[in-house]
Order: C-alpha cells, then sequence, then structure tokens
C-alpha cells in the first residue's frame, strides 16, 4: 500500500531517565482528578434514578415534562461517566504481564466475536494465519484489545464503502537480522486515510466519526509500545488500510509469577491510584 508511516516517533511519557516520568506524574495527577470528578457524578446519576422511579406514571403534563428533562439530564450524566472511563482506562494503563501467548488462537478467539457482525454487515473475514507460528511472550489480554481495537476500525471504516467489503487479520514472524518479532496485521479495503488522518489518529480524543471516542488507537499504540514493540500504517486512500503491529516474540519485561506473593509486581504502573471507592 501507499505511504508507510510509524508510530514510534514521539514518546508519551517523556523518556526522562531518574524518578516518575513527567508524562507519569501528570497522569497521576489528572487521573485523580478525574477520580474526584466520578464520585459526586455517581450521587448525581443515582439521584436521578431515584427521581425517574418517582415520575413511572406522570400524573399530568407538567410532570411528563420533569421525567423527559430528568432522563435527558441522566442521558448526558452517563454520557459524562463515559468518558470519564475512557480517559481513565487510557492514563491508568496496566502495565503488561507478560505469559507464553499463541498468537493464532488469540487472533481466533478475537475474530470469533466479531464473525456474527462482520456477516451481518457484509464484511467477508479471512484470516491469514502463519502456521506453526512460535508462541509469543506477551500480555495476552492487552494484545486481545489492541486487535479488538484495530478490527473494529477496520469495519467501522469499511461501513462507509459500497463495493465488496473485505478485512484480513494476518499472523507471521519477521526472524530478520535482529531478535525475531512476531507480526500481526489488519487489513481493509474501506476508504483508506488522508495524510491528516494519519497524522493525528494516535492523539487521544482525535476522532473522525460522530459518536467515536477518539481513544482507540491512543491505547492501542501504548500497549503495543509497552511491550516494546511498534506500529505502523500502510494507507491509501479509496484503496484501503493496513495496521501492522510488531511484538518482539521474546519480551524484555520479565514474567508474570503464577500465585504472586506480596513481593509481586505490581499490575498497574507505580504510581497509579487506587481505584477502591473509599
Ligand atoms: N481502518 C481505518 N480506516 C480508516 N480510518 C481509520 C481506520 N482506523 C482508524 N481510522 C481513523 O483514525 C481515527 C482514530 O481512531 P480511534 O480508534 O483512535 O478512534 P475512533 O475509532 O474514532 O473512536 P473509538 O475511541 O471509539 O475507537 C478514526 O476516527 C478514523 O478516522
Ligand atoms: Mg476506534
Amino acid at each position: 500500500m501507499g505511504q508507510q508511516h510509524e508510530g514510534m516517533e514521539e514518546h508519551a511519557d517523556g523518556g526522562g531517565s531518574s524518578g516518575p516520568r513527567p508524562f507519569e506524574r501528570l497522569a497521576r495527577l489528572v487521573g485523580a482528578f478525574a477520580h474526584e470528578i466520578k464520585n459526586p457524578l455517581s450521587t448525581i446519576a443515582l439521584n436521578l434514578r431515584l427521581m425517574e422511579e418517582e415520575l413511572q406514571e406522570p400524573a399530568n403534563a407538567r410532570e411528563k415534562r420533569f421525567l423527559t428533562r430528568t432522563r435527558r439530564v441522566r442521558g448526558e450524566v452517563d454520557r459524562l461517566h463515559g468518558i470519564l472511563e475512557g480517559f481513565l482506562s487510557y492514563v491508568r494503563a496496566p502495565l503488561p504481564k507478560i505469559e507464553s501467548v499463541s498468537l493464532n488462537q488469540l487472533v481466533r478467539n478475537v475474530t470469533d466475536l466479531v464473525a456474527p457482525e462482520l456477516e451481518k454487515e457484509g464484511i467477508a473475514l479471512r484470516l491469514l494465519l502463519t502456521e506453526g507460528l512460535a508462541d509469543l511472550e506477551a500480555d495476552p489480554r492487552l494484545v486481545h484489545q489492541v486487535l479488538l481495537n484495530l478490527v473494529r476500525n477496520a469495519e467501522q471504516a469499511l461501513l462507509d464503502v459500497d463495493h465488496a467489503r473485505e478485512l484480513i487479520v494476518g499472523t507471521s514472524i519477521d526472524a530478520g537480522d535482529g531478535p525475531s518479532v512476531h507480526v500481526l496485521s489488519v487489513t481493509d479495503n474501506g476508504p483508506g486515510m488522508s495524510e491528516e488522518t494519519i497524522a493525528r489518529c494516535y492523539e487521544p480524543y482525535w476522532s473522525s466519526k460522530p459518536g467515536g471516542s477518539g481513544l482507540g488507537l491512543a491505547i492501542t499504540k501504548r500497549f503495543v509500545e509497552d511491550h516494546g514493540g511498534e506500529i505502523r500504517i500502510e494507507s491509501q486512500p479509496s484503496v484501503g488500510t493496513r495496521f501492522l503491529v510488531r511484538l518482539p516474540s521474546r519480551s524484555p519485561l520479565p514474567h508474570a509469577v503464577p500465585d504472586a506473593g506480596p513481593d509481586a509486581r505490581p499490575d498497574e504502573r507505580p504510581d497509579a491510584i487506587d481505584e477502591t471507592e473509599a
């Protein structure tokens, strides 16, 4: 495909060598801020729900209007809650817990999930999985999320075209000169991406879709880079788009310890805020 773009040039974490990195400090602050907003928002939502219950059967036009407005406010409160949840999942992305993963099996799990809706949307799904692929060292939950985000984007892009829609998910190994790399590819023959879209698509909250949060690719890139991997785009307007995810086959990170004791590596970033409600 046309242009090739790597997602490696900016380092969101600032790259400092000692102490908490600038991005982590800021993430901690804004994470705490978002968390503080969530608590009163939950109280507002709960009270709106109670008001709705009391007005279930409006006795007159005034009560009916009141119920309509209460529902509208609750819809917006729920939307705000969703925005905060999305934001928190970005700034508090868990550190990878490394295990041996069958990448082909993971692809099958994800594509089985979305296959029924792809079929309804007239999208032909093809798997190009390399036989006998060695296991990958990665966090299966995070790679699952990466693939799901890319497949969902391809699916949504394909809804914009009238010709025969095709989505291909592939796996391979790049043994190259250096250390071996597992490659995951998601290709669609959708509308492709403009130069501006390619330049901005990893920015948090940048979206071209009416209901899109714009966090999908930001989170995807973060998960991939947290594995020491990289993400690339090959895209051409009116032809289609391919996302390539390259993950080191042998992770530089320590393996997850089954039955982890008190000294186990934390699941979250060292300075993540405890989500437990007081
Ligand atoms: N396969 C694709 N084909 C064309 N454009 C794409 C593709 N994947 C991503 N994009 C563009 O990149 C933008 C950012 O994608 P991203 O997944 O971050 O957010 P989103 O899909 O808009 O919203 P959400 O946060 O709900 O995923 C999209 O809005 C779209 O414009
Ligand atoms: Mg998306």
